[in-house]
């Protein structure tokens, strides 16, 4: 078996393998944040893939692309990304996902939105049947604290602070309690909180590829219809 980084870095390199096809001389590849992301950083500099440049999620993924020596391009530079590629906290069976553990949902869903196809690279402890076990990270504009945890609360949300700012100098409310069968509701619903800046369920941009890797290091390849 497996450890679960030895896992990250297997479904990494199974992104490389599979973005490929899809890449020209042209073409920009959107970057997520977090661990597995920063395995895909590792194995796409070890391998010679036609692209362009890279638009990032992040300063820590901006750094390593950086210290990797691959092109980064600013991000209000770019209209269309080809791919963007990132892991997942939490996967439900039609691919919705809640992301932002690492804090940077605001950004990886501004790179999600900007991208033909979104491949989500994940270890199997990932999937789940309902989304919600992991608390759901919503940005929030600090003045707008109070009033949007009152009304997390009143959805049967247990909201918690976490330390620190965004890159965007917002705070993170993490929403525990949550059973999230509806996410697609949920996320729109939430969006239209005022202060609210981006909650992080993936559900009205899911990805169209998601890449699992199993307890042995094999690779499913789940797909769905736009
Ligand atoms: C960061 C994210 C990450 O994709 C998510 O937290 C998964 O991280 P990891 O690959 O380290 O398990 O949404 O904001």
């Amino acid at each position: 078996m497996k450890t679960q980084q030895e896992l990250k870095s297997v479904v990494a390199q199974a992104a490389v393998d599979s973005i490929r096809p899809l890449l020209t001389q042209s073409s920009v590849i959107g970057i997520g944040t977090g661990s597995t992301v920063n395995f895909f950083i590792e194995h796409l500099q070890q391998t010679s893939l036609p692209f362009k440049g890279t638009v990032s999620s992040s300063i820590s993924s901006t750094e390593l692309l950086e210290r990797a020596g691959l092109p980064v391009i600013e991000t209000k530079c770019v209209e269309d990304v080809d791919v963007y590629v990132d892991g997942a906290d939490e996967v439900d069976p039609n691919f919705a996902l809640i992301k932002g553990g690492g804090g940077a949902l605001t950004q990886e869903k501004i790179v999600a939105s900007m991208a033909t196809k979104f491949v989500c690279i994940v270890d199997n402890s990932k999937l789940v049947n309902i989304l919600g076990s992991f608390p759901l990270p919503i940005e929030v504009i600090p003045s707008a604290l109070g009033i949007v945890s009152k009304t997390l609360r009143i959805f049967g949300g247990v909201p918690s602070v976490r330390p620190g700012h965004t890159e965007n100098g917002n705070l993170i409310i993490d929403v525990s309690g949550l059973t999230i069968e509806n996410p697609d509701a949920l996320e729109r619903t939430l969006n239209d909180v005022p202060g609210v800046v981006t909650v992080g369920l993936f559900a009205l941009q899911r990805p169209q590829l998601v890449l699992v890797a199993g307890q042995h290091g094999t690779i499913d390849v789940l797909t769905r219809d736009n």
